[in-house]
């Protein structure tokens, strides 16, 4: 086999080597400050928490082996991380929660920039170590690659003063979005926060979603960690729960990008798209009206698509007008079922995380404009 090379610097430029998530011992984490504020009132999940069922465990690992055998056939190189009995209790000097989560989805945690990995901070307790299941590979390709770079942003202490306390609590549809939509959110600007899911990298920029699980602070470090880059907030009133951009603004190549039309990017921040001659779509509507049983993420997974290069996208089998959109804009599309593996941390993109894509760190929006910047 080669020897690694990490690189990559979007979601569309032809993909060699990326990381499939595992379901192994996905625990329903106890609900804790971050998550109150996430699960809705009516989800079937409040109140439960623990491993998840192991029949359900495996039809997950079913899905994600049929992705893997996907990107293989196609001469992707695909690694695992090793899942840790996630049925544990976090105990930091700062905090205990009852168990972690899962390590089906390294977007959330791994934020791949040119010749770097970065493990995200996470802004929920549970999630705290869950950048240990990708250690070895990381070790692995510090060992192969002379150039790659093995970033850990700062530990978060997590701390009470990092949340809002009694944030949403009971309250209506109609609030969370009014509440959302002013920048209102449950984590606090005590420390910087973020999920690697909610940073969107387009070559030089990198859009962060403003949310429940990213700060304002968050995207200032970004930007001073990574200076050659211009780092933009961005945020979709419409969501009442805004967690991780890829099931809301999805880039499908260059100069093209879909937007949940339930979540649109306000105009004002839509202006750098424009003056750049991105066109800003509307994505399909999902086949389903509810998302699998106990699954944290909405029905739009339909969008949440893996780009294996300009012209190959994989999408979700079942849905099928995201899957008539993606053909009509040119793609050759591959259907691949994936909804049983929903509920251990989303689809087709949140379940990879980038180690290698062709291409190289592109200017795509070279006429700045006010409104957006970090
Ligand atoms: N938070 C995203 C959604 O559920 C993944 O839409």
């Amino acid at each position: 086999m080669n020897k690694t090379v990490v690189s990559s610097w979007n979601d569309f430029d032809p993909l060699k080597h990326v990381i499939v998530g595992r379901a192994d011992f996905t625990c329903i984490p106890p609900s804790e400050l971050a998550t109150e504020a996430k699960v809705p009132e009516d989800s079937d999940m409040r109140g439960m928490w623990g491993p998840r069922p192991q029949h359900t465990v495996e039809l997950a690992n079913e899905k994600l082996a049929g992705l893997v055998n996907l990107l293989e056939q196609r001469d992707i190189r695909v690694d695992r991380p090793e899942p840790i009995q996630w049925n544990q209790e976090v105990i930091t000097p700062d905090f205990t929660t009852g168990s972690m989560f899962g390590c089906m989805p390294p977007r959330d945690v791994l934020l791949t920039v040119g010749k770097e990995i970065l493990s995200a901070p996470m802004s929920f307790r549970c999630r705290y170590w869950e950048y240990l299941a990708y250690h070895g590979l990381m070790q692995r390709y510090f060992d192969e690659d002379p150039g790659f770079r093995w970033e850990q942003a700062p530990r978060p202490r997590l701390t009470d003063a990092a949340y809002q306390n009694g944030y949403f609590d009971e309250i209506t549809i109609a609030e969370r979005l009014k509440r959302t939509a002013a920048l209102d959110f449950v984590t606090t600007e005590h420390e910087p926060l973020f999920d690697a899911a909610d940073v969107l990298r387009i070559g030089k920029d990198l859009f962060c979603q403003h949310g429940l699980t990213t700060n304002r602070r968050g995207m200032q470090w970004l930007q001073r960690h990574y200076p050659d880059h211009r780092v933009h907030a961005v945020n979709f009133p419409g969501d009442p729960y805004p967690i991780h951009i890829d099931a809301t603004f999805v880039p499908l190549r260059p100069g093209l990008i879909m937007n949940n039309p339930n979540r649109r990017l306000p105009d004002a921040q839509r202006r750098i798209f424009k003056a750049n001659d991105w066109e800003v779509i509307d994505a399909a509507q999902p086949a389903h009206d509810t998302p699998p049983p106990l699954c944290y993420s909405s029905v739009w997974l339909s969008m949440n698509v893996l780009i294996l290069d300009h012209k190959t996208v994989v999408a979700e089998a079942s849905e099928v007008h995201q899957l008539e959109q993606l053909d009509k804009l040119g793609f050759e599309v591959l259907p691949l079922a994936f909804r049983d593996a929903y509920p251990f941390g989303g689809g087709l993109h949140c379940a990879t995380g980038d180690v290698l894509r062709e291409g190289s760190c592109e200017d795509y929006f070279p006429n700045q404009v006010a409104g957006t910047q970090i």
